[in-house]
């Protein structure tokens, strides 16, 4: 391991460290606006949502690195405390990386950056269009800490795309199309391809109750035990027993009888292959086998 200690190394080069492992980050394109009615819009990784009831989402526009002034979004917001948050797709990412370049004060980056503005309902800062989830907030909070300036918004009036939608009238995770952040240049994109589903834990046996030649087998990885660990109780003799008159596990026995191959490794492998397709019970059926 390579450790760090940042008051060491210099806030500027640790940053490097921490934004590619802090990542991916989702990124909040906001739109604000000056008392004298000039529109901001820049994008921003630093940013989450933070609290639920009620809404709140957090990002910052921290002081610049090279002269430590505020940035644009941030002399706005102290002016006028109401942002629109717009969530980015992979189409506008070329965009907001445009938007992001440091434009003089008072240019209005939906023209830089070619977005439409749209009216908004309850705050000053127009939406953006092209964005499939526009949220409109007010800032309750601002928190500076050094170079970091924290923006805590309420989300008052939130807009969802159709286009986002299943049957039910919920956001089909399958539909978006969400860019992230990460470390230099890098960005991750969260469509179809990149997903995947973790169904939601038990309280289970955990991997300490395991029989210690599955929880340190060479052929189950810490995902394979997160998975066995998840269930609420092993099956009994019976069961076992039943099990071993299957096709697949009398397939294995002659196997490991005829061949050279050892038994134990033959179910571990067989298991891992269940576990891929998410067959927890056959998994530990097979196990059992041999304990
Ligand atoms: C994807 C992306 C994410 C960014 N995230 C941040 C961030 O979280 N905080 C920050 O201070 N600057 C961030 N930046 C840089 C700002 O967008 C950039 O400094 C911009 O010029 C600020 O605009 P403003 O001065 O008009 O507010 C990011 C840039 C990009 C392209």
């Amino acid at each position: 391991m390579k450790t760090i200690d940042p008051s060491e190394m210099g806030s500027r080069v640790f940053y490097k460290y921490m934004t590619a492992s802090v990542a991916p980050r989702p990124v909040a394109f906001a739109s604000t606006i000056d008392k004298a009615g000039n529109v901001n819009l820049s994008p921003f990784s630093f940013f989450n949502y933070m609290g639920i009831d009620p809404p709140i989402v957090a990002f910052a526009p921290n002081r610049r690195g090279r002269d430590n002034t505020h940035k644009h979004t941030a002399l706005n917001i102290f002016e006028v405390p109401e942002v629109v948050i717009n969530l980015v797709t992979y189409d506008m990412v070329q965009q907001i990386s445009l938007a992001s370049a440091e434009f003089e004060r008072g240019i209005n980056e939906f023209e830089k950056a070619g977005f439409t503005a749209l009216p908004s309902e309850r705050v000053k800062p127009p939406r953006v269009k092209e964005s499939p989830v526009q949220l409109e907030c007010k800032v309750i909070e601002i928190k500076e800490h050094g170079s970091m300036v924290l923006i805590l918004a309420e989300v008052i009036l939130a807009h969802f795309s159709e286009d986002l939608m299943d049957a039910n009238g919920q956001i089909d995770q399958r539909r978006t199309d969400w860019i992230a952040r990460l470390g230099n240049d890098w960005y991750a994109r969260a469509n179809e391809s990149a997903l995947f589903e973790v169904a939601r834990p038990q309280i289970g046996i955990g991997v300490d109750a395991m029989p210690e030649c599955i929880r340190n087998s060479k052929i189950l990885s810490g995902n394979n035990l997160g998975q066995l660990g998840s269930v609420v109780s092993l099956p009994d003799r019976v069961e076992i027993s039943a099990f071993a008159k299957t096709a697949e596990i009398a397939k294995i026995l002659e196997q490991a009888r005829y061949g050279c191959e050892y038994l134990p490794d033959l179910l571990h492998e067989h298991a891992r292959k269940l576990l891929i397709i998410n067959k927890v019970k056959e998994a530990w059926l097979t196990l059992l086998q041999t304990v």
